[in-house]
């Protein structure tokens, strides 16, 4: 901003060394429409910077990776009690992959909760939810003494882009684009890989294509994309703390349960239905959506691959995919006076799955004794929050 201001006086101290050989009527004119130049180059730097952001960050538009960026650093800022973010990979093009950590530091090992967005880069609508998701929580537990027990139970991690070099590309060059950005194998003139064709499950045996140009092109070999790298490290070094796994994709209003692969039916497959059917009627109750559940060959279409699929063979109970709104009118191109009816009723469905996950891992009297105890304490200050 104060190079743009000293450029501005520059401008005027130039105009007034050539005024001398003008009328001074015209001099002052001058003078007068640079000052006015000046004002409001000053205004208009005010408006576009953090001065005014950080106040209100509008929830129901869609941002550029560098917006979303400065709100996770703003919800750290804002939260410090609860939030921390970490780094656990590179992008292709060497960006910082992060998460928000979210939940009390109780001082022991806590069971976890996995949520990723934007592993599809023209999904929009899921970045979007996972910023809902992370406010909407740290609005609850505030008040809500079922949400400040499950934060002390657990952490949630939540990363609201894991495909950052993808999403920026279909800001910047190419609204629809799907994969990554990673160079296809030596002759092929093609950019990507389908990250949700990626990871060690069943890699590259169905619903994938081995033509680097395709959109489900599979990798080269399991894992080979540094974003599932990441997300195999990270979630493989912590697998039996997680109880739960969402990965947020858009479109077709589905409630996805493993496996992609025809063949193979997951062991509690019964259990993933019935959590699933009421995290959908939980989802209807909201805005009258029809979420329909089950396994990929099912409902939508047989892959191998996904994120989902390595989650629930590494152990992990409850692996969802969800498919947001819409249906297929505007596919992948959701307006914008959508995203909010579309998290709420998502965040309904999200917040059934993971109090299912809880309660059935943590038993409810003593917990909620515990977590009674711990709604005074925040009340009174005494955990050391600073951000009531
Ligand atoms: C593929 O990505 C490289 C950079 O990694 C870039 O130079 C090239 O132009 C891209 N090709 C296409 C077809 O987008
Ligand atoms: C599933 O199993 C059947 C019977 O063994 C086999 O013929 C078929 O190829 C398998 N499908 C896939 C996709 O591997
Ligand atoms: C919701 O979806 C189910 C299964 O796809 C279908 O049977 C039912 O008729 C749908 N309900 C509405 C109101 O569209
Ligand atoms: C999609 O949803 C709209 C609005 O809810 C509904 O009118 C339409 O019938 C649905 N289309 C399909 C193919 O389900
Ligand atoms: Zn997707």
């Amino acid at each position: 901003m104060l190079n743009l201001v000293g450029l501005g006086f520059v401008v005027l101290l130039a105009a007034m060394g050539a005024a001398t050989v003008e009328s001074t009527l015209t001099t002052i004119l001058q003078i007068q429409s640079l000052l006015m130049l000046v004002l409001q180059l000053i205004a208009l730097c005010l408006m576009h910077f953090d001065v005014c952001n950080s106040v209100q960050y509008d929830y129901y538009k869609y941002h550029p990776m560098h917006e979303i960026q400065s709100w996770m650093a703003q919800i750290k800022n804002e939260h410090p009690d609860v939030v921390t973010i970490m780094d656990y990979g590179k992008t292709y093009e060497h960006r910082t992959i992060s998460l928000l950590k979210i939940g009390f530091d109780t001082g022991e090992k806590k069971k976890a909760i996995w949520m990723d967005c934007g592993i599809h880069a023209r999904e929009w609508i899921a970045p979007a939810f996972c910023q809902y998701f992370v406010r909407e929580i740290l609005n609850a537990y505030k008040t809500d003494s079922k949400m400040q027990e499950m934060m002390k139970n657990m952490d949630f991690y939540v990363t609201p882009v894991l495909n950052m070099d993808g999403y920026i590309y279909s800001w910047e060059e190419e609204r629809l684009w799907r994969k990554n950005r990673s160079p296809g194998p030596a002759g092929c003139a093609c950019n990507g890989t389908d990250l949700n064709r990626n990871f060690d499950a069943n890699w590259g045996t169905i619903g994938v294509s081995a033509d680097c140009c395709s959109n489900i092109y599979c990798g080269s070999h399991p894992v080979s994309e540094p974003e599932a790298q990441a997300v195999t490290y990270f979630v493989g070094t912590r697998k039996e703390d997680f109880l739960c796994f969402l990965t947020i994709h858009s479109y077709g209003q589905l409630l996805l349960v493993p496996y992609g692969h025809p063949n193979f039916t997951a062991s509690n497959y019964n259990e993933l239905m019935e959590v699933g059917l009421a995290a959908a009627e939980a989802i209807w109750k909201v805005h009258g959506k029809n979420y329909t559940v089950g396994a990929s060959p099912d409902v939508l279409y047989p892959n191998s691959g996904s994120s989902r699929d390595w989650a629930r063979m590494q152990g992990i109970p409850l692996a969802y995919t969800f498919e947001l709104r819409d249906n297929g009118t505007f596919g992948f191109e959701l307006p914008e006076n959508q995203i909010q009816p579309t998290c709420e009723e998502a965040y309904m469905g999200a917040l059934h799955i993971i109090t299912y996950a809880h309660d059935k891992t943590f038993s409810g009297a003593v917990a909620t004794v515990a977590a009674t105890l711990w709604t005074v304490l925040i009340a009174m200050g005494v955990t050391g929050s600073n951000s009531m």
